[in-house]
């Protein structure tokens, strides 16, 4: 009888811990996206080259809004919730600024993303370099 229950108990458990590990997986795979997406938009910026830019901002605007949406379920972290919808605004404003070839738009758009990065590092990474945690 005791089995009949500790069983799915622990099988529920095991299924809940992978889904955690799978999505804090995914996670830094976006980091790892949105650093090089980012370096390549910050490149195209300070070229002034448009098209470039607003690639590179598109993309952006799509991780922004799914690390947005991983911290929206997670639960207890409204702060880094809001810093991603700037990170997602800010890249749809990059995309813009770059169809239109707006260098002074371009160049502050840019620095609204730069400003999302560290904001959210200080208050929700933890850990060093190679083996950092979501706080
Ligand atoms: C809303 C929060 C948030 C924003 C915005 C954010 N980060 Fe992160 N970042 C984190 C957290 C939390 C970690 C630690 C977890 C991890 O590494 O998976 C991290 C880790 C990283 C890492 C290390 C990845 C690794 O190999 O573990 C890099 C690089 C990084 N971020 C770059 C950036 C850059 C560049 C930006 C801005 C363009 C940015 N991040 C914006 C929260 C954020």
């Amino acid at each position: 009888m005791k089995k009949q229950i500790i069983l799915p108990a622990l099988l529920a458990f095991g299924m809940a811990l992978c889904v955690y590990a799978q999505s804090e997986a995914d996670y830094q795979g976006w980091m790892k996206d949105i650093a090089a997406t980012s370096g390549k938009a910050r490149k195209a910026v300070a070229s002034k080259s448009g098209a470039d830019a607003a690639e590179s901002a598109q993309h952006l605007e799509g991780i922004y809004k799914q690390v947005g949406e991983f911290f929206a379920k997670r639960g207890g972290a409204d702060d880094a919730v809001q810093i991603a919808k700037k990170g997602e605004a800010a890249a749809h404003d990059l995309a813009a600024a770059g169809s239109a070839n707006d260098a002074d738009k371009m160049a502050s758009s840019m620095q609204a993303i730069n400003g999302t990065c560290g904001a959210c590092h200080m208050a929700h990474r933890d850990g060093q370099p190679g083996a950092f945690k979501i706080k």
